[in-house]
């Protein structure tokens, strides 16, 4: 071993600070230097167990991987980093992230939440957060009533911003400041943006979670979860329910989300270039109703997006409704060449679904259609490929997905002309009628 290299290795880590930008943040914070070997990129720590000298005396400071275990550590570390919290708690998924701040309330404790959640997050309001006596009242316009569902019980407020797959945006700091002064605590679900677009701590949120099975991991191969705040007593209580429900990610799905995250700046950057161009594509296209975009200056809630997100960035995900009903919808998303039918979001790789039948398909018609989740709404998500090729991806399969049901229609309207002649031998009227 050289000098030169002894040196290397005795260096220590260099710690980014809070005054470092994203980049420099998501590259570095919870990523010292491997102290045995000098690697810059930290090894996974499999091991379920660490060894002791004496009853009580571990080498280091891991005992048992579920309480902690060094990648889950260096994970939260940068989480917190770029979410501007003291601390961050990771879990075995975004449900489980909201799991545990549910299960951290007392029975007959009372939630305010918007409608427009995310169709999982509204199932566990709804069905599961009942059996232990939670009750969710949600509300539409959270910032205009939210005193007027406040009451002695209510603890907790929980906001999605953009909602999903609406892309509605919820002023952070009016909805804090009206909750705050009835002490109640408020809690985002910052998944849809990504630390990197807003922080939400910074607009007076208590708590900001995230599945970061989409943007912060980012590459569709991991499915985890993440909260992070900066009260002590929050992080007593949330590390103790971490521990204690044991719904904890794997040392290898953390250290693969912590590579991923390093690169968030650059991917939602580019993700919401690429939106950009899609949303103003659709918007201009004819086969749309309406584009659901808050980097578009149409969207209701654009001045929000002016001053709760980065450089007003729209973020990577939008949704619109396509002309035609259902029927092309679900043509639109088979008619894709790039955009893959799927589930999900924030990958690299540009995404597309039909929310009325996969993601919120739990939610009763008449809640989802209150809320704009109408059967003809697609949700995309804009991957990092080259925008003139999405652009042209979503507008040949508008061409081909309204053609198509059209044709199918006027074949079904002649067919049932025919039909009628035949059943009751007058000229096809009434049959063309019936349809
Ligand atoms: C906005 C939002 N929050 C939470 C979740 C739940 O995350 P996970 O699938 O990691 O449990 C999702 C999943 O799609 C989501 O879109």
């Amino acid at each position: 071993m050289t000098a030169h290299t002894d040196q290397a290795i005795a260096t220590p880590p260099r710690a980014p600070s809070p005054e470092h930008g994203f980049g420099t943040l998501a590259v570095h914070a919870g990523s010292p230097h491997d102290p045995t070997t000098g690697a810059v990129i930290e090894p996974i720590s499999l091991s379920t167990t660490f060894a002791q000298t004496a009853v009580g005396k571990p080498v280091g400071e891991f005992e048992y991987s579920r309480s902690s275990n060094p990648n889950r550590n260096n994970f939260e570390a940068m989480v917190a980093a770029l979410e501007h919290a003291k601390y961050a708690l990771a879990f075995s998924s975004g449900s489980a992230a909201t799991t545990v701040i549910l299960q951290s309330l007392a029975a007959g404790s009372h939630v305010i939440s918007v409608s427009d959640v995310y169709g999982g997050t509204h199932r566990y309001f709804t069905q599961v957060a009942k059996a232990h006596g939670v009750r969710v009242t949600f509300t539409p316009e959270i910032e205009v009533d939210i005193r007027d569902h406040i009451t002695e019980s209510t603890k907790l407020v929980w906001i999605e911003s953009p909602s999903n797959p609406t892309l509605r945006l919820v002023d952070i700091r009016a909805v804090a400041t009206q909750a705050h002064e009835h002490g109640v605590m408020v809690v985002v679900d910052n998944t849809f943006l990504s630390p990197y677009i807003q922080n939400p701590l910074d607009h007076g949120a208590d708590i900001v979670v995230h599945s970061v099975t989409k943007y912060i991991n980012g590459h569709s191969d991991v499915v985890m979860g993440v909260a992070a705040f900066n009260s002590d007593a929050l992080y007593k209580r949330l590390a103790f329910l971490q521990n204690a429900l044991g719904a904890v990610p794997s040392a290898f799905d953390a250290w693969l989300a912590h590579r991923g995250a390093k690169t968030l700046h650059l991917r939602a950057r580019a993700a919401t270039a690429n939106a950009t161009a899609v949303a103003r594509a659709l918007e201009a296209s004819p086969h749309v109703i309406a584009v659901n975009y808050p980097g578009l200056d149409s969207h209701p809630h654009r001045h929000i997006a002016k001053k709760q997100h980065r450089d007003a960035m729209g973020g990577g995900m939008l949704s619109f409704r396509i002309r035609g009903g259902h029927a092309a919808a679900e043509r639109f998303c088979q008619r894709t060449r790039i955009f893959t039918l799927a589930e999900s979001l924030g990958g690299v790789e540009s995404l597309c679904e039909v929310p009325s039948s996969m993601t919120h398909a739990g939610i009763p018609r008449d809640q989802r259609e209150a809320v704009g989740v109408f059967d003809d709404l697609v949700r995309l998500s804009c991957g990092v490929e080259d925008a003139e090729d999405l652009k042209k991806d979503v507008l040949q399969a508008l061409e081909c997905a309204v053609a198509e049901v059209e044709a199918e229609e006027a074949a079904a309207a002649a067919a049932a002309a025919k039909d009628g002649n035949g059943v009751d031998g007058t000229n096809g009227t009434n049959g063309v009628n019936g349809h």
